[in-house]
């Protein structure tokens, strides 16, 4: 993988999991630490435990590459709101975000988000719920459910990647900001560059950086994050 000097601008990084074995898993934890294990361990939902997982050793073999220093030695701890971030470099920043079959990791030099949604059929009541009143016409504006949804994931992946460079995550703050004006920058978010993607046409992801650059995207397999980790730790 590249050195950090090629992080010129925010990168980020897909997993796509259907390639997944059930054989790599037991590999997979030797790689994480105890309370990572803990927390991970502690999802019911096995999909779900994959995704964190495989999460954590992007993090940590992207990090690795990029600091020059081993993986042992790459401390992923959270901060009082629960955004990750690396020990030994608070200044590399990095977000994730994991959904159906894909996990998506960014760093760069500048707070960074991200969200990935996989699209779903959205209930009406759901859209009243999670809008401002703004979001909610122009996504129901949109007529047909295929173009709703499209537009409600387009505003909704904005909004938490946002939530998600800044900090907070979603707490009781997703009205408080409208993201409805389509391509933004919307006013409160000044100094924030979103960018948008559809990935194999069933998902949407948003990042939202610091820094003005678009961010690069680069398709990568888990089998490749654990080879590149190096062998399995006693
Ligand atoms: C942060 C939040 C916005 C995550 O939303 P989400 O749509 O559920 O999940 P995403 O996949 O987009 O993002 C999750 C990642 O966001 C990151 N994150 C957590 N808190 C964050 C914060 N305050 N700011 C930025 N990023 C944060 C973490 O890396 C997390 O992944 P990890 O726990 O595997 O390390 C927030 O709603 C949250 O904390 N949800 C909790 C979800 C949860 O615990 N689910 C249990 C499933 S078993």
């Amino acid at each position: 993988m590249d050195s950090l000097m090629a992080l010129s601008g925010p990168r980020a990084w897909l997993v796509d999991l259907t390639s997944w074995q059930p054989a790599f898993e037991s590999r997979a934890w030797a790689f994480v630490t105890p309370a990572e294990r803990v927390r991970i361990g502690a999802c019911l939902d096995s999909s779900e435990r994959v995704r964190r997982l495989v999460g954590q050793l992007m993090v940590r073999s992207l990090a690795t590459a990029m600091l020059g220093i081993s993986w042992q030695n790459v401390s992923i701890v959270r901060d009082g709101l629960g955004k990750p971030y690396i020990r030994e470099a608070p200044w590399l920043y990095f977000n994730l975000s994991h959904s159906g079959s894909y996990v998506l990791v960014a760093f760069a030099r500048s707070p960074i988000g991200v969200d990935i949604e996989r699209r779903r059929p959205i209930a009406e009541g759901f859209l009243h719920y999670a809008l401002t009143a703004d979001e909610y016409g122009y996504v129901i504006q949109a007529g047909d459910p295929n173009h709703r949804e499209e537009r409600f994931l387009r505003v909704w992946t904005r909004k938490e990647s946002y939530f998600k460079a800044i900090g907070t995550g979603l707490t009781n703050n997703w009205r408080q900001i409208s993201f409805a004006s389509g391509h933004g920058p919307y006013q409160v978010c000044r100094g924030w560059r979103f960018t948008d993607w559809t990935i194999a046409s069933e998902y949407v992801a948003a990042v939202c950086c610091g820094d003005p650059k678009t961010p690069a995207l680069q398709h990568i397999t888990a089998l490749g994050i654990m080879r590149s980790l190096g062998p399995r730790p006693e």
